[in-house]
């Protein structure tokens, strides 16, 4: 079988991990790996734990306990980066009480020059950083700074290989992310992941599909599709598979399983991906579709390429051929230049939609984007106000479309104990809607039916039914 790219098992990187095993052979060392960020992150920071294990170190159930803590950083609003530089701050103390700990920091805001420089200079303590597609050079920058080597400050290069091979230590037993690309092309005027994840790349087809088959043959539920833009899979590529393709030939695999995806963009949204998920086995009824904005001129200078009515159109051929699908979206309010009228489209956006939840942020300025020097920029209290009636209007309609729920059978994936409601397990929907059902000692990973019997505007609660 072909396989694109590099592979996790050649030379240099294994000669790494010999050495670091040899090292800490027998010792009991533990690894601790602290992620910020979206799934993209989760699914590097359990490549990154499956390589600390696959070096003989063991998981650390807290930082204090570890030899090697890793800060998976993201970059995408500035309160996540002054998060990751804070909480790495809380381990100096760590590092004072015990020099052999190794600290490093990897993920989408070291991934950065001027970021990278900065932590460099300003906490002493961090002993490497490595981007996000440096990731399988991690064991090699551990095993030179284990044997004495500098600190080392990697930026990811031009043009990152997509290596295949790196082990997984999978958070769950019944719910995978499956990565099928990386990078984003897209450039929105406002967002920095194109400058920290690199140029858009897709994986093999062959790949992907073998570790489907791995994932669901081993009894995974829930394997959610990872990249940034996964309806433009394939684009550029030799292989002739696209984003509806690679669906079917993930559908076409037998067992008791869904497929869900993340996150795709409305311009590369077709009426054949509607089609291929309302005409499919396994692939959930849960489409995330991030308008973004309703005015048509702030989505021209976000660089999103659609129009209200053109998303509207694409929004409702979704609802009509999935009837049943639970449909969201990401908003940004306050972008520079976004007037009252602006803010009053993306407000007639919601009502014309009615999605199931929207995902809110206020605008954050990430220098280097365009978006950022925009002189136009909105008063912080204007963000927080529109903030807020967007809040309350999409609460109302979240709770409207919940109560149609009522005395609905619904079949659903045990996530576990609910950690807010004890006594309660914590249940999905196919639509990714939160249910509640009384714990009656069912195992996480089990599909169950349960019968609505109460909503809200974020969850619903049931019983088995
Ligand atoms: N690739 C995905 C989203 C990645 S970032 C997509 O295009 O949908 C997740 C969300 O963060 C975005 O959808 C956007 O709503 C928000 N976001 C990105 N940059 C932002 C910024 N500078 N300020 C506020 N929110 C931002
Ligand atoms: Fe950012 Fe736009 Fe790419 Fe999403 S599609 S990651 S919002 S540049
Ligand atoms: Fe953050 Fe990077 Fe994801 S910037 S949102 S962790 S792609």
């Amino acid at each position: 079988m072909s396989r694109a790219g590099e592979l996790f098992e050649n030379g240099r990187i294994q000669d790494a991990v010999t050495a670091v095993r040899r090292l800490i052979a027998g010792s009991g060392k533990k690894y601790y790996v602290k992620t910020f960020g979206c799934q993209q992150n989760e699914a590097d920071s359990e490549r990154i734990a499956g390589m600390c294990e696959d070096m003989g170190y063991l998981p650390a159930d807290s930082p204090d306990e570890a030899s090697l803590i890793v800060v998976n950083t993201c970059a995408v609003r500035e309160h996540a980066e002054k998060k990751a530089i804070s909480v790495t701050g809380q381990y100096k103390h760590l590092k004072n009480a015990d020099p052999g700990l190794v600290i490093s920091m990897c993920g989408c805001m070291v991934s950065r020059a001027s970021r990278a420089e900065q932590i460099k200079k300003s906490l002493p303590y961090v002993d490497f950083t490595f981007g996000t597609s440096d990731i399988h050079l991690f064991p090699v920058l551990l095993s030179d700074r284990l044997a004495g080597g500098k600190r080392r400050f990697e930026l990811p290069p031009d043009n990152p290989p997509i290596v295949e091979g790196i082990p997984v230590r999978r958070e769950s037993g019944f719910r995978a992310w499956l990565s099928i690309m990386y990078g984003c092309d897209n450039f929105c005027s406002y967002c920095i992941v194109p400058y920290v994840r690199g140029r858009e790349r897709s994986r093999n087809p062959a790949d992907v599909l073998r570790e489907a088959e791995e994932l669901i043959g081993a009894g995974y539920r829930d394997v959610t599709l990872l990249g940034q833009n996964v309806n433009s899979y394939g684009r550029n590529c030799p292989f002739g598979c696209d984003f509806p393709g690679l669906m079917r030939r993930i559908d076409a695999i037998d067992g008791d399983y869904l497929i869900r995806f993340m996150t795709s963009h409305p311009k590369d949204a077709t009426r054949e991906l509607a089609d291929t998920i309302a005409g499919s086995r396994h692939i959930a009824h849960q489409y995330h579709l991030p308008a973004q904005s309703g005015s048509d001129s702030v989505l021209r200078s976000m660089n999103r390429g659609y129009t209200f009515d053109e998303y509207a159109e694409k929004a409702g051929y979704i609802r009509r051929v999935i009837p049943d699908v639970t449909l969201t979206s990401d908003i940004i309010v306050g972008f520079p230049g976004e007037t009252e009228e602006d803010f009053e489209d993306t407000l007639r956006l919601l009502r014309t939609v009615r999605y199931d939840m929207v995902y809110s942020f206020i605008y954050s300025p990430r220098r280097g984007t365009p978006a950022a020097e925009d002189p136009a920029q909105v008063p912080d209290e204007v963000k927080g106000e529109r903030m807020r009636r967007l809040l309350e209007l999409q609460t109302g309609i979240s709770s409207e479309i919940n109560e149609k729920y009522y005395g609905k059978v619904l079949r659903v994936l045990i996530h576990g104990k609910s950690k807010n409601d004890p006594g309660m397990l914590e249940t999905r929907t196919e639509g990714g809607k939160i249910l509640l059902i009384p714990d009656d000692g069912t195992e996480a990973g089990e599909f169950v039916n349960a019968r609505v019997t109460g909503t809200g505007a974020f969850l619903l609660y049931g019983e088995r039914g």
